[in-house]
């Protein structure tokens, strides 16, 4: 009996044989993809996340023109007064850590018993302000060295930021002095968003440090993984994490990531987020051919990625 597992977004289901398949047709062509790539260093030379991944006033001075990541024509000359929001140097010291835990938001950390080991690494990455604590320790942990925030939530869960916003502010105290990266220049309706939550984090003075992705970066990761077979979408916010951890860590741990409806091991539903009940909306991202990425970036030993349980 042919069992079926969920593999093309919660709606679309691809059987055992046709993922092997498609897998293996994808992992030739990454296969061959990761040996240009030649263990990162292409990476880093061409995408040079070192110091670009995000601004800073050293790499965006005053008068310089930002262009957005997702709209090319749409341009933004640097202020003093956006300036002033930027942070003064690289927040990454001039060092590589050794373990870092990207963490993705997928239901398959529900159950996972992974808290333990993500807090265990020396830098935590965290995706989309994700819910922690409420019972949720044991699974994915507490730490935190980064979190993203996509300007949707700001509108959908902080009304666009337009009412008090200490509600806002409190509800990243979860992330304690951790940088909150806000993708400030990605399309337009980003910049006055982003600007309020800065504004906003500074005003109440929480401990979390409001920084923003580099567009230029963003642009520079999206046009390397396409010219090397990612053809479709922008990548993810958990792919361009994971991509900023390579170029930072000796020791990438991936975790979260599983945009499928069914278990890989146990054959259960698996939710899109561990901590919600919404499905995924991935107009803009392809995520199979994302997965089938990190796969291959797994079997070849550049990344760690974590499926089962961690007991
Ligand atoms: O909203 P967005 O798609 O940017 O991400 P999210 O749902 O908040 O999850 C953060 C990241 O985790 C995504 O960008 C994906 O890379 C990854 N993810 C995944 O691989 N599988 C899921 N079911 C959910 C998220």
């Amino acid at each position: 009996m042919q069992k079926e597992i969920g593999m093309k977004r919660h709606h679309e289901k691809l059987s055992i044989p046709l993922m092997i398949t498609a897998l293996c047709l994808g992992s030739l062509l990454i296969t061959a993809l990761w040996i240009i790539v030649d263990n990162g260093s292409q990476l880093r030379s061409q995408c040079q996340g070192f110091d670009r991944a995000i601004i800073t006033q050293a790499n965006t001075p005053v008068g310089s023109n930002i262009v957005y990541s997702a709209e090319s024509k749409r341009t933004l000359m640097v202020t003093p007064g956006i300036f002033s929001t930027f942070i003064k140097e690289n927040p990454f010291p001039q060092k590589k850590w050794d373990t870092c835990a990207v963490v993705g938001n997928s239901g398959i950390l529900t159950n996972s018993s992974c808290g333990e080991m993500i807090d265990s690494a020396q830098f935590v990455i965290r995706c989309n302000l994700p819910s922690l604590g409420k019972g949720y320790e044991k699974h994915v942990g507490t730490k935190t060295d980064i979190v993203t925030a996509n300007p949707t939530i700001l509108v959908r869960k902080y009304g666009s930021l337009n009412g008090p916003r200490r509600p806002f502010v409190e509800s990243l105290h979860i992330y304690g002095k951790s940088q909150l990266l806000l993708p400030a220049f990605a399309f337009g309706f980003c910049t006055a968003l982003c600007l309020k939550a800065a504004y906003s984090i500074s005003d109440i003075e929480s401990p979390i440090r409001p920084t923003y992705f580099n567009p230029d970066y963003l642009r520079r990761l999206s046009n390397f993984w396409r010219s090397r077979g990612l053809h479709r979408g922008l990548p993810s916010t958990g792919l361009v994490m994971v991509n900023i951890a390579l170029e930072h860590c000796a020791n990438v741990h991936v975790y979260g990531f599983w945009p499928f409806s069914t278990h890989p091991f146990e054959l259960n539903a698996v939710k899109n987020h561990y901590f919600d009940d919404k499905t995924g909306q991935w107009g803009m991202h392809s995520m199979p051919a994302e997965f089938n990425l990190l796969l291959q970036l797994h079997s070849q030993g550049v990344l760690r990625l974590h499926l089962g349980n961690c007991r």
